[in-house]
């Protein structure tokens, strides 16, 4: 029997989606639609690819999903955050996210960046939390908060909205793209390969197959925002409407998806020396190169 993919996330997405369930199980404060807001967001759906690349990576070099799932939970608590923040009106001004109106639409701006800022802050609570080890937990924090912070992923947000309408070069289309996308990503695979007992060695491929797969993960992201389907389930023709510096924008979808292409063989080739333990992170890289959503 052949390795199925499909099948590979589905069953890494239901241990996220059940955790994810047991920590936003609470009822709200019945004052104020804080807990509403969040569990509005991370239940909603999603394709929960940063917490399966993370526990991927983990079972790539023999770990163990149980014991990396409260990292992965937390990366997509982060994700989250980001999205939420990424829709207000200061921002892309959206109003459809993973199917839904997006948080603000429904519970006001306020709520929608508290939301945000709870599920950033308790992202790092649920590491601190778990069983893990201190000194990886340390370690682990490290990775995720220089991805997530102004050395990466609200970096690459702030470069986003300032390249607005702009002219760029595609060199910096792709260093915005590796902050905003790449970085946590990045931080997902490493992070998980970090729990899950990776070399020093490993750790380098791991980072090399995340950096190309972020960069080719938001190129996809681009092209799906021009000429994705209604199943994206956000609104389209966002990035035109907002003048947004992106690579079709620059080079023209065709070239896009090559460049998308080309990042993903690159991302697979750098775990050349992994063994069949590999096998999902590779099948999910070039899962992730056919997606319609
Ligand atoms: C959307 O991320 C934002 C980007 C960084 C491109 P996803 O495409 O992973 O969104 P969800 O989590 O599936 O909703
Ligand atoms: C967002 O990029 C990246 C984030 C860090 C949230 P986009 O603005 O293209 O993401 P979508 O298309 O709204 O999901
Ligand atoms: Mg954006
Ligand atoms: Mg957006
Ligand atoms: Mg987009």
């Amino acid at each position: 029997m052949g390795f199925n993919v499909e099948e590979y996330i589905s069953e890494r997405k239901k241990l996220v989606d059940r955790m994810l369930s047991e920590l936003f199980k609470d009822a709200s404060d019945s004052i104020t639609t804080l807990d509403e807001s969040m569990r509005y967001s991370i239940l909603a759906g999603g394709k929960r690819l940063r917490p399966v690349l993370c526990i991927a990576s983990a079972e790539a070099v023999g770990g163990r999903a149980e014991d990396v799932l409260p990292v992965a939970c937390a990366i997509e608590m982060i994700h989250t955050y980001s999205l939420i923040h990424d829709d207000l009106p200061a921002m892309d001004d959206d109003t459809l996210r993973r199917g839904v109106p997006t948080n603000h639409n429904v519970f006001g701006e306020a709520v929608a960046i508290l939301a945000g800022d709870a599920l950033l802050t308790d992202a790092f609570f649920v590491i601190a939390q778990s069983e893990i080890s201190p000194y990886l937990v340390v370690d682990v924090i490290r990775e995720i908060s220089k991805a997530a912070g102004s050395k990466g992923m609200v970096r690459g947000q702030a470069l986003d909205l300032a390249l607005e309408g702009k002219e760029v070069s595609i060199e910096t289309v792709e260093r915005m793209h590796y902050l905003k996308t790449g970085a946590l990503i990045e931080a997902s695979v490493v992070s998980g390969g970090k729990v899950g007992g990776a070399t020093e060695d490993q750790i380098l491929q791991l980072r090399s197959y995340s950096r190309n797969l972020g960069i080719a993960f938001q190129i996809i992201d681009d092209v799906l925002d021009i000429e994705g389907g209604e199943d994206i389930g956000k609104s389209r023709g966002s990035d035109i409407r907002r003048k947004k510096a992106t690579y079709p924008g620059i080079v023209g979808i065709k070239k896009a998806k090559d460049k998308a292409l080309e990042l993903t063989l690159k991302a697979v080739s750098c775990l050349r020396d992994f063994d069949e333990k590999a096998e999902p992170l590779r099948e999910i890289a070039f899962y992730l190169g056919g997606r319609r959503y």
